[in-house]
């Protein structure tokens, strides 16, 4: 159901880029500010990696160094593009708050060794690989058909994104990073994610209603009936977490 936009004003329906919807477009705007501060952290943990591996015999010429670099440049270029979308999503909410909030949440990790830090890399390319095989999922209840520019750029970021978790499982292997480390990691991961995914998506969804941007009712009508058209996907999601922890081989896409 798409929200009811009650004041004079009223946002077009390009404002909620995500179908009309006014959850779903704040779902992404939330992924959004979460996007470039966890990629600096996979971006610095893993450079650190490839250079410490630099003197290793074959290693520079290695297929898995290539795919380090590819998802490096990679990740730097989503970093860009989310940057540009965080700015023009700072004009008319707190975005630039949940960004430093963010930024100071993985601070706090800068300071573990780089096996954990390897561990939870692994995890968050994991569960970046499991969102973005949902997002490209055809009819996706996450990400809507449109053409808006934001959609364009979450199906990018999506289809490369699959691609990471492999290399990323392929470095701890490297690093032999143990199944109970990896396991712990990705359960912190999981839940850390999914927390300030929801604070942020719920913070920018109080700031639309005490704004008249939306009206409160159509929004939790639309967070209820959501919630129920979601529940396949996040089955889906749980099935390739439980996969992910017993250290099942998983193909996404
Ligand atoms: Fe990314
Ligand atoms: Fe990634």
């Amino acid at each position: 159901m798409k929200a009811q936009v009650i004041a004079l004003d009223a946002p077009s329906q390009s404002f909620w880029w995500n179908g009309g919807s006014a959850l779903r477009t704040r779902i992404f705007d939330a992924l959004s500010i979460v996007g470039p501060s966890g990629e600096t952290f996979i971006v610095n943990a893993l450079s650190e990696w490839a250079k410490e591996m630099a003197d290793e015999p074959g290693f520079v010429s290695s297929k898995l160094h290539k795919e380090i670099l590819r998802l490096i440049s990679e990740e730097a270029a989503h970093q860009r593009a989310h940057d540009v979308y965080n700015k023009r999503l700072n004009g008319n909410t707190h975005a630039k708050r949940l960004e430093d909030h963010m930024e100071a949440s993985m601070q706090e990790m800068v300071g573990l060794k780089l096996s954990t830090r390897l561990a939870f890399v692994a995890a968050f390319e994991q569960l970046a690989a499991l969102h973005s095989a949902e997002i490209l999922r055809p009819g996706s209840v996450w990400l809507s058909e449109g053409n808006s520019h934001q959609a364009h750029l979450w199906r990018w970021h999506s289809r490369e994104e699959i691609a990471h978790h492999k290399v990323s499982i392929d470095v701890l292997k490297c690093y032999k990073v143990g199944h109970t480390k990896r396991i712990a990691a990705f359960v912190m991961a999981t839940i850390y994610l999914h927390l300030d995914l929801l604070y942020f998506t719920a913070s920018f969804c109080r700031a639309d209603v005490r704004a008249k941007r939306i009206n409160g009712w159509q929004l939790i009508f639309e967070t209820l009936t959501f919630t129920v058209r979601a529940i396949p996907s996040m089955l889906r999601m749980g099935w390739g977490c439980l996969n992910y922890l017993v250290g099942r081989e998983q193909k996404f896409g």
